[in-house]
């Protein structure tokens, strides 16, 4: 598969930094062109189309989640926006026990940290262990209210198998989140097969999109636990019927969504979803488990590089971290960026994360370029 149209990337450049942000594919481009132009020279006066985009928008997030309807679908500013949301609108007790892993990115950290006036205790489960997901799921007791865990960890990029997780949840009652940022866009994310409750990913990463827009997956049932926290004329039931002075919160997952939506990021993440689409997650994630399979093995080749993540496939996604024999990770990542290797210092070594389309002799190039 090539893709040089979609991502005419300037040929100084190898980009193997989607795990942090992503360039856009060329529709994206034209879609944000088309709009802006749209706005110079109409205004709003399309507004109606524009609002058909969005729910274009929703319904390719339910197609990409295997979500139950585009009505479990909000639209909100990024991931942390929807951690925030799950872990002030749930009704905590005194003793609360929420378990995250010990290698979670500070955003699925931090917001269950921020819960401990209220008695809310935080478990860090390590992911070193043999068999992680056991280990989670022993780190479970009457006590824990909800496990929230990133599908693909953002440095080690270590890959958990969500299914017992999420059956185990289901089992005990206990609510499941996950942080899919790592995963959306790279491999398939089934909600109902994983059975979470919530699931939070943005648009920047493997969804080729730009920062601004990401997407907040939550089942009605699970949902309905939430008090929501942010009003306005948007989330409510009856959006649109602005003389009307009785309101509801809306059943559908717009209440997280209090007023107007970020319309240009919608018409940029519609087009980039619409490339996901077309060549569907099961191609992309094969075509990515190709170029990791390339790019680990080069890696694994060079005479002053050791791999530090995970080297089973099934462990992996779109991430590699290394470390090198004479040059500290600060040093070769700076190294590798003045020559146009675009990468991430993460985790104590430098991180490399191709997407589906990334040619071969881009990542050849990139590890010709190591000392
Ligand atoms: C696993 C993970 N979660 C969350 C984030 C941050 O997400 P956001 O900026 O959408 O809040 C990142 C960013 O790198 C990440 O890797």
């Amino acid at each position: 598969m090539t893709f040089s149209d979609e991502f005419p990337l300037h040929p100084s450049v190898c980009y193997l930094n989607h795990a942090a942000v992503s360039p856009w594919p060329k529709r994206c481009e034209q879609a944000v062109q088309k709009f802006s132009h749209e706005n110079v020279q109409w205004g709003a006066t399309h507004y109606p189309q524009w609002m058909l985009v969005e729910k274009t928008l929703r319904k390719q997030f339910q197609a990409l989640l295997n979500a139950p309807d585009w009505q479990d679908i909000a639209l909100v500013k990024n991931t942390s926006e929807g951690l925030s949301m799950i872990a002030y609108g749930l009704a905590w007790q005194e003793g609360d026990t929420v378990i995250i892993s010990d290698e979670e990115f500070p955003s699925n950290r931090i917001v269950w940290e921020s819960l401990k006036d209220k008695g809310v205790r935080v478990i860090e489960v390590p992911l070193s262990g043999e068999n992680p997901e056991a280990d989670i799921i022993a780190a479970c007791d009457e006590s824990t209210r909800l496990i929230s865990i990133s599908s693909v960890q953002y440095a080690s990029g270590f890959k958990l198998n969500l299914k017992p997780l999420g059956q185990h949840c289901k089992d005990k009652q206990i609510l499941f989140c996950v942080d899919a940022i790592q995963s959306l866009g790279a491999h398939a994310v089934d909600v109902k097969d994983i059975h979470a409750d919530f699931v939070i990913a943005d648009g920047h990463k493997w969804l080729m999109g730009p920062e601004g827009l990401g997407v907040f997956f939550s089942t009605s049932e699970a949902r309905q636990q939430l008090t929501v926290n942010e009003y306005g004329w948007h989330m409510i039931e009856h959006v649109g019927d602005y003389d009307r002075k009785d309101w509801v919160v809306a059943k559908s997952a717009r209440r997280f969504e209090c007023g107007s939506p970020n319309m240009l990021a919608t018409h940029a993440l519609s087009a980039s979803l619409s490339l996901i689409l077309e060549v569907g997650m099961e191609a992309i994630a094969r075509e990515l488990e190709a170029k990791m399979n390339h790019l680990t093995q080069q890696l694994d080749a060079h005479p002053n590089i050791n791999i530090i993540s995970a080297k089973e496939k099934q462990r992996r996604a779109g991430i590699v971290t290394f470390t090198h024999t004479s040059l500290g990770s600060t040093e070769l990542y700076q190294l590798l960026m003045k020559k146009h290797v675009i990468c991430a210092n993460r985790g104590g070594g430098v991180r490399f994360s191709p997407h589906f389309y990334t040619p071969l002799e881009v990542m050849d190039k990139a590890i010709s370029l190591i000392p």
